[in-house]
Protein backbone atom coordinates (compact mmCIF):
# COMPACT_ATOMS: atom_id res chain seq x y z
CA UNK A 1 0.00 0.00 0.00
CA UNK A 2 1.17 3.14 -0.63
CA UNK A 3 2.00 6.16 1.91
CA UNK A 4 -0.41 8.69 0.53
CA UNK A 5 -3.32 5.47 0.29
CA UNK A 6 -2.77 5.19 4.23
CA UNK A 7 -3.04 8.69 4.98
CA UNK A 8 -5.82 9.04 7.38
CA UNK A 9 -7.67 12.58 8.45
CA UNK A 10 -9.77 13.22 11.12
CA UNK A 11 -11.91 16.48 12.88
CA UNK A 12 -13.71 18.65 10.68
CA UNK A 13 -14.45 18.00 7.18
CA UNK A 14 -13.57 20.94 4.83
CA UNK A 15 -16.69 21.84 2.07
CA UNK A 16 -15.42 20.23 -1.06
CA UNK A 17 -13.07 23.32 -3.00
CA UNK A 18 -11.60 23.32 -6.84
CA UNK A 19 -7.82 23.95 -7.05
CA UNK A 20 -6.39 26.00 -9.04
CA UNK A 21 -4.03 23.84 -10.94
CA UNK A 22 -3.74 19.81 -11.03
CA UNK A 23 -0.19 20.52 -12.34
CA UNK A 24 2.41 19.15 -10.86
CA UNK A 25 3.89 21.43 -7.37
CA UNK A 26 7.41 22.38 -9.43
CA UNK A 27 5.29 23.41 -12.29
CA UNK A 28 2.65 25.32 -9.67
CA UNK A 29 5.16 27.07 -7.97
CA UNK A 30 5.29 30.55 -9.14
CA UNK A 31 8.83 31.84 -8.56
CA UNK A 32 7.35 35.23 -10.13
CA UNK A 33 4.93 35.67 -7.43
CA UNK A 34 6.54 34.48 -4.64
CA UNK A 35 9.32 37.37 -5.58
CA UNK A 36 6.31 40.08 -6.21
CA UNK A 37 4.29 39.03 -3.08
CA UNK A 38 8.22 39.57 -1.26
CA UNK A 39 8.35 42.96 -2.86
CA UNK A 40 4.89 44.15 -1.81
CA UNK A 41 6.34 42.82 1.75
CA UNK A 42 9.53 44.30 1.95
CA UNK A 43 7.61 48.05 0.63
CA UNK A 44 5.67 48.00 3.95
CA UNK A 45 6.98 50.63 5.49
CA UNK A 46 9.77 50.22 8.50
CA UNK A 47 8.49 50.34 11.47
CA UNK A 48 12.21 50.01 13.35
CA UNK A 49 10.32 47.38 15.87
CA UNK A 50 11.60 43.68 15.66
CA UNK A 51 11.02 40.96 17.64
CA UNK A 52 13.49 39.85 20.13
CA UNK A 53 12.41 36.88 21.66
CA UNK A 54 9.78 35.05 23.58
CA UNK A 55 8.42 37.77 26.39
CA UNK A 56 8.71 34.56 28.64
CA UNK A 57 12.46 34.11 27.65
CA UNK A 58 12.78 37.25 29.66
CA UNK A 59 13.77 36.80 33.31
CA UNK A 60 15.83 38.72 35.82
CA UNK A 61 18.76 37.19 34.42
CA UNK A 62 20.40 39.35 31.71
CA UNK A 63 20.85 37.81 28.08
CA UNK A 64 22.94 39.29 25.38
CA UNK A 65 20.89 39.70 22.08
CA UNK A 66 22.45 41.14 18.99
CA UNK A 67 19.69 43.02 16.95
CA UNK A 68 20.51 44.53 13.49
CA UNK A 69 24.95 44.98 13.92
CA UNK A 70 24.78 45.89 17.64
CA UNK A 71 24.77 44.16 21.36
CA UNK A 72 21.80 44.23 23.96
CA UNK A 73 21.40 43.80 27.02
CA UNK A 74 17.87 42.01 27.79
CA UNK A 75 16.27 41.87 30.94
CA UNK A 76 12.82 41.52 33.35
CA UNK A 77 12.66 44.50 36.08
CA UNK A 78 9.29 44.65 37.95
CA UNK A 79 7.95 47.50 35.73
CA UNK A 80 8.34 44.80 32.64
CA UNK A 81 11.17 44.23 29.97
CA UNK A 82 14.80 46.49 29.21
CA UNK A 83 16.04 46.20 26.09
CA UNK A 84 19.72 48.44 26.39
CA UNK A 85 22.59 48.81 24.76
CA UNK A 86 25.48 46.28 25.99
CA UNK A 87 27.96 48.62 26.85
CA UNK A 88 28.37 50.12 29.96
CA UNK A 89 28.43 54.15 29.62
CA UNK A 90 31.33 54.55 32.74
CA UNK A 91 33.81 52.35 30.50
CA UNK A 92 32.39 49.92 28.27
CA UNK A 93 32.08 46.70 30.46
CA UNK A 94 29.62 44.20 28.57
CA UNK A 95 26.49 44.82 30.69
CA UNK A 96 24.25 41.07 30.10
CA UNK A 97 26.68 39.15 32.56
CA UNK A 98 25.91 41.85 35.20
CA UNK A 99 23.11 40.77 38.08
CA UNK A 100 19.96 42.73 37.94
CA UNK A 101 18.99 44.61 41.27
CA UNK A 102 15.74 45.77 42.34
CA UNK A 103 14.92 45.90 38.77
CA UNK A 104 18.55 47.63 37.53
CA UNK A 105 21.06 45.94 35.92
CA UNK A 106 24.00 46.48 37.91
CA UNK A 107 27.66 46.76 35.84
CA UNK A 108 29.95 43.95 36.35
CA UNK A 109 32.80 46.06 36.64
CA UNK A 110 32.16 48.96 39.11
CA UNK A 111 28.89 47.80 40.01
CA UNK A 112 27.06 51.48 38.27
CA UNK A 113 23.49 50.47 38.38
CA UNK A 114 21.29 51.66 35.15
CA UNK A 115 17.61 51.46 34.91
CA UNK A 116 15.02 52.77 33.07
CA UNK A 117 16.99 56.62 32.73
CA UNK A 118 19.39 57.67 30.09
CA UNK A 119 22.88 57.83 31.45
CA UNK A 120 24.96 59.44 28.87
CA UNK A 121 24.09 58.29 25.81
CA UNK A 122 23.01 55.22 27.35
CA UNK A 123 19.31 54.61 26.98
CA UNK A 124 17.00 51.62 26.84
CA UNK A 125 15.14 50.87 24.28
CA UNK A 126 11.67 51.74 23.61
CA UNK A 127 9.76 47.94 24.30
CA UNK A 128 6.43 46.39 24.12
CA UNK A 129 5.22 42.76 24.99
CA UNK A 130 2.47 41.91 23.27
CA UNK A 131 1.83 39.07 25.51
CA UNK A 132 3.67 36.60 23.77
CA UNK A 133 7.02 38.26 21.80
CA UNK A 134 8.97 41.17 23.27
CA UNK A 135 9.63 43.55 20.60
CA UNK A 136 12.40 46.47 20.32
CA UNK A 137 12.28 49.94 18.33
CA UNK A 138 15.55 50.00 16.91
CA UNK A 139 14.51 53.41 15.93
CA UNK A 140 12.38 55.88 16.89
CA UNK A 141 9.89 56.99 14.05
CA UNK A 142 7.48 54.95 14.90
CA UNK A 143 7.83 54.35 18.80
CA UNK A 144 4.73 55.98 19.66
CA UNK A 145 2.81 54.18 17.29
CA UNK A 146 3.81 50.09 18.66
CA UNK A 147 4.55 47.62 16.24
CA UNK A 148 2.36 45.53 13.68
CA UNK A 149 0.67 42.94 14.98
CA UNK A 150 -0.97 39.78 13.10
CA UNK A 151 -4.54 39.90 13.98
CA UNK A 152 -4.45 36.95 16.61
CA UNK A 153 -7.71 34.80 18.44
CA UNK A 154 -8.99 36.25 21.87
CA UNK A 155 -7.82 32.64 23.52
CA UNK A 156 -4.81 30.69 22.62
CA UNK A 157 -2.26 28.43 23.92
CA UNK A 158 1.24 29.81 22.63
CA UNK A 159 4.84 28.32 22.01
CA UNK A 160 7.26 30.08 20.93
CA UNK A 161 10.46 29.02 18.45
CA UNK A 162 13.94 30.94 17.98
CA UNK A 163 16.34 30.01 15.97
CA UNK A 164 19.44 31.40 13.92
CA UNK A 165 19.97 31.25 10.37
CA UNK A 166 23.34 32.53 7.84
CA UNK A 167 20.29 34.61 5.57
CA UNK A 168 18.82 38.44 5.80
CA UNK A 169 15.34 38.42 7.05
CA UNK A 170 13.91 38.73 3.44
CA UNK A 171 15.09 34.55 2.75
CA UNK A 172 13.05 33.84 5.73
CA UNK A 173 9.60 35.31 4.52
CA UNK A 174 10.12 34.33 0.63
CA UNK A 175 10.46 30.70 2.37
CA UNK A 176 7.15 31.01 3.51
CA UNK A 177 5.87 32.39 0.44
CA UNK A 178 6.61 29.34 -0.82
CA UNK A 179 3.98 26.96 -0.21
CA UNK A 180 4.56 24.52 -3.03
CA UNK A 181 7.68 22.74 -1.25
CA UNK A 182 5.43 21.64 1.67
CA UNK A 183 5.16 18.23 1.10
CA UNK A 184 8.20 17.68 -1.07
CA UNK A 185 10.63 19.09 1.80
CA UNK A 186 8.48 18.33 5.13
CA UNK A 187 7.14 14.88 4.00
CA UNK A 188 6.92 14.20 7.89
CA UNK A 189 4.27 17.18 8.35
CA UNK A 190 2.69 17.77 5.58
CA UNK A 191 0.56 15.74 2.96
CA UNK A 192 -1.53 16.65 0.55
CA UNK A 193 -1.14 20.61 0.34
CA UNK A 194 -2.90 22.67 -2.90
CA UNK A 195 -3.30 26.13 -3.66
CA UNK A 196 -7.26 27.08 -3.10
CA UNK A 197 -7.10 30.69 -4.03
CA UNK A 198 -4.38 32.99 -5.21
CA UNK A 199 -4.20 37.42 -4.55
CA UNK A 200 -1.94 39.28 -5.09
CA UNK A 201 -0.91 39.80 -1.11
CA UNK A 202 -1.69 36.36 -0.06
CA UNK A 203 -2.21 32.96 -0.58
CA UNK A 204 -4.57 30.33 0.79
CA UNK A 205 -3.64 26.35 0.50
CA UNK A 206 -5.75 23.38 1.87
CA UNK A 207 -3.01 21.14 3.30
CA UNK A 208 -3.13 17.58 5.59
CA UNK A 209 -0.86 18.46 9.02
CA UNK A 210 0.47 15.26 9.98
CA UNK A 211 -0.50 14.86 13.85
CA UNK A 212 0.81 11.52 14.14
CA UNK A 213 1.92 8.49 11.68
CA UNK A 214 -0.70 8.19 9.01
CA UNK A 215 -3.25 10.56 10.64
CA UNK A 216 -3.49 14.04 9.83
CA UNK A 217 -6.09 16.73 10.02
CA UNK A 218 -6.96 18.66 7.02
CA UNK A 219 -7.18 22.79 7.18
CA UNK A 220 -7.29 25.85 4.94
CA UNK A 221 -4.52 27.98 5.82
CA UNK A 222 -4.28 31.82 4.48
CA UNK A 223 -0.43 33.18 4.11
CA UNK A 224 -0.39 36.80 4.26
CA UNK A 225 2.61 39.52 5.42
CA UNK A 226 0.93 42.33 7.59
CA UNK A 227 4.43 43.93 7.88
CA UNK A 228 7.44 43.36 6.18
CA UNK A 229 9.57 41.18 8.34
CA UNK A 230 6.72 38.98 9.40
CA UNK A 231 4.37 36.57 7.68
CA UNK A 232 1.54 34.95 9.36
CA UNK A 233 -0.24 31.46 8.31
CA UNK A 234 -4.42 32.06 9.75
CA UNK A 235 -6.34 28.75 9.95
CA UNK A 236 -8.96 29.59 8.11
CA UNK A 237 -11.24 26.81 8.19
CA UNK A 238 -11.05 22.88 9.56
CA UNK A 239 -9.72 22.29 13.27
CA UNK A 240 -8.30 25.09 15.05
CA UNK A 241 -10.02 27.63 12.93
CA UNK A 242 -8.69 31.02 14.33
CA UNK A 243 -5.49 29.79 15.32
CA UNK A 244 -2.18 31.55 13.76
CA UNK A 245 1.43 31.08 13.17
CA UNK A 246 3.45 34.18 13.02
CA UNK A 247 7.05 33.84 11.22
CA UNK A 248 9.18 36.85 12.61
CA UNK A 249 12.64 37.33 10.77
CA UNK A 250 15.10 39.92 12.97
CA UNK A 251 18.18 40.85 11.03
CA UNK A 252 20.89 39.92 13.55
CA UNK A 253 23.98 41.68 11.36
CA UNK A 254 24.03 41.53 7.88
CA UNK A 255 24.03 37.71 6.61
CA UNK A 256 22.38 37.04 10.12
CA UNK A 257 18.95 35.93 10.69
CA UNK A 258 16.85 35.24 13.98
CA UNK A 259 13.87 33.21 13.21
CA UNK A 260 11.22 33.73 16.06
CA UNK A 261 7.82 31.34 15.10
CA UNK A 262 4.94 31.94 17.47
CA UNK A 263 2.15 29.16 17.52
CA UNK A 264 -1.45 30.54 19.09
CA UNK A 265 -3.74 28.27 18.65
CA UNK A 266 -7.43 28.00 19.86
CA UNK A 267 -10.02 26.04 19.33
CA UNK A 268 -13.98 26.17 20.03
CA UNK A 269 -14.10 23.20 21.18
CA UNK A 270 -15.12 23.35 24.71
CA UNK A 271 -12.69 20.30 25.36
CA UNK A 272 -9.95 21.87 24.09
CA UNK A 273 -10.36 24.30 27.12
CA UNK A 274 -10.73 21.66 29.55
CA UNK A 275 -8.16 19.55 28.61
CA UNK A 276 -5.67 20.72 26.63
CA UNK A 277 -5.62 24.05 27.89
CA UNK A 278 -4.19 22.72 31.59
CA UNK A 279 -1.64 20.66 29.78
CA UNK A 280 -0.08 23.68 28.09
CA UNK A 281 3.25 23.48 30.25
CA UNK A 282 3.20 19.62 28.24
CA UNK A 283 2.68 20.55 25.20
CA UNK A 284 4.43 23.87 24.39
CA UNK A 285 7.34 22.14 24.10
CA UNK A 286 6.18 19.89 21.86
CA UNK A 287 4.65 22.04 19.89
CA UNK A 288 8.43 23.90 20.07
CA UNK A 289 9.93 21.09 18.52
CA UNK A 290 8.12 20.71 15.59
CA UNK A 291 8.26 24.12 14.91
CA UNK A 292 11.81 23.39 15.76
CA UNK A 293 11.90 20.64 12.97
CA UNK A 294 10.44 22.19 10.68
CA UNK A 295 12.62 25.35 10.56
CA UNK A 296 15.61 23.12 10.48
CA UNK A 297 14.81 22.55 7.11
CA UNK A 298 13.39 25.83 6.22
CA UNK A 299 16.86 27.47 7.66
CA UNK A 300 18.68 25.23 4.90
CA UNK A 301 16.18 26.28 2.19
CA UNK A 302 16.79 30.32 3.57
CA UNK A 303 19.99 29.82 3.51
CA UNK A 304 20.40 28.58 0.41
CA UNK A 305 18.77 31.52 -1.88
CA UNK A 306 20.74 33.71 0.79
CA UNK A 307 24.02 31.89 -0.59
CA UNK A 308 22.48 32.02 -4.32
CA UNK A 309 21.30 35.80 -3.70
CA UNK A 310 24.87 37.11 -2.70
CA UNK A 311 26.68 34.83 -5.23
CA UNK A 312 24.25 36.61 -7.96
CA UNK A 313 25.25 39.82 -6.27
CA UNK A 314 28.69 38.95 -6.45
CA UNK A 315 28.58 37.70 -10.13
CA UNK A 316 26.69 40.92 -11.23
CA UNK A 317 29.12 42.94 -10.24
CA UNK A 318 31.75 41.26 -11.50
CA UNK A 319 30.26 41.62 -15.02
CA UNK A 320 29.19 45.75 -14.11
CA UNK A 321 32.95 46.13 -14.08
CA UNK A 322 34.52 44.41 -16.54
CA UNK A 323 31.48 45.91 -19.26
CA UNK A 324 33.07 49.43 -17.61
CA UNK A 325 36.50 48.63 -17.61
S1 LIG B 1 32.55 49.85 33.25
FE1 LIG B 1 30.61 49.75 34.16
S2 LIG B 1 30.77 50.70 36.02
FE2 LIG B 1 32.70 50.87 35.16
FE1 LIG C 1 8.88 24.91 4.71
Amino acid sequence: MSAKAKLRTFGRALPPVEFLSSAPDWQQARVGWIEAALQRARSLPDTGWVVVDASREVGTTPRRYRLDGTDYAVWRSPAGPRVAPDACPHMGASLSPGRVCEGELVCPWHGLRLGNAAHGSWRPLPVYDDGVLLWAALTTAHRDVGPVLPQRPERYLDAVMRKEARCDPEDVIANRLDPWHGVHFHPYSFARLKVVEQEEESIVVRVVYRVVGPYGVEVDARFHCPERNTIAMTILRGEGEGSVVETHATRIESGRAAIIEATLATSDRPQFWHFVRPLSWLLRPLVRKAADRLWRDDAAYAERRYALRSGSRASISRSTSSSVL
